[in-house]
């Protein structure tokens, strides 16, 4: 199986978990575009949905959702994403497609957040993707200082403004043996909005598509 059937099966297996009269939040990248077609089978068990980047957006507006602000749906029961990189502790790299600051909060007003990845996103260690930051402009080469004294090689994601008008650093080269802490620390840096570490709200739920099928893991 190539790396897209994985992802199709790792979205629909996702599909499982919306139940009728679900307010729903949705991510962001190629694995959670094949869980919106997935969606539309389920469209009738769908109260509200609400979407972490304008792509997502339009994305369930072409499939026909009507798609409404987080304001407007209160606290959600299930947020479904994908990663770039997740471990067996639920922590998760994300911002691979830049909306990570949305993802986040999405991620934080959900009860539920089940997590959509083919096999070569699971890791030992995070760190091999590159860390997306997400900055506010101005403070650009002040933060990449700070990430080189935290011995990251930053390097700006060229041509790139986030949904909320900020630029991404990817940071290369970090190893990131503690992610709770090192998303603390990166946090408290002036001009920093959001780190892709996703430790403090982690995965509830991780669906893992490999070769023999799709892995669950759960969180207690
Ligand atoms: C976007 C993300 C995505 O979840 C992550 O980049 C994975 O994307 P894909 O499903 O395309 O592999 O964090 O900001």
């Amino acid at each position: 199986m190539d790396q897209a059937q994985k992802k199709r099966q790792a979205a629909r297996a996702a599909i499982d978990f919306i139940e009728p009269g679900i307010r729903l939040g949705v991510g962001t990248g190629s694995t959670v575009n094949l869980f919106i077609e997935e969606l539309a089978r389920v469209r009738d068990r769908i109260a509200a949905v609400t979407a972490s980047s304008r792509e997502t957006e339009q994305r369930l507006k072409a499939a026909g959702f009507e798609v409404a602000e987080l304001a407007e749906t209160g606290d959600l029961d299930l947020y479904v994403d994908g990663a770039d990189e997740a471990n067996k502790h639920f922590h998760l790299i994300k911002g691979g497609g830049g909306a990570l600051t949305r993802e986040k909060v999405l991620a934080a007003a959900s009860r539920r957040f089940v997590c959509i990845i083919d096999d070569s996103k699971w890791v030992a260690v995070l760190g091999r993707f590159p860390l997306p930051v997400e900055v506010v402009p101005m403070a650009q080469s002040y933060v990449a200082r700070q990430m080189v004294r935290a011995r990251g090689q930053p390097i700006l994601r060229k041509g790139f403004v986030t949904d909320n008008g900020n630029v991404i650093l990817d940071v290369h080269q970090l190893s990131i043996t503690n992610p709770p802490d090192m998303e603390a620390r990166f946090n408290q840096i002036a001009g920093v909005v959001t780190v892709g570490i996703f430790a403090s709200r982690p995965a509830d739920v991780i669906l893992m598509a490999e070769d023999a099928g799709i892995k669950r893991f759960d969180r207690r």
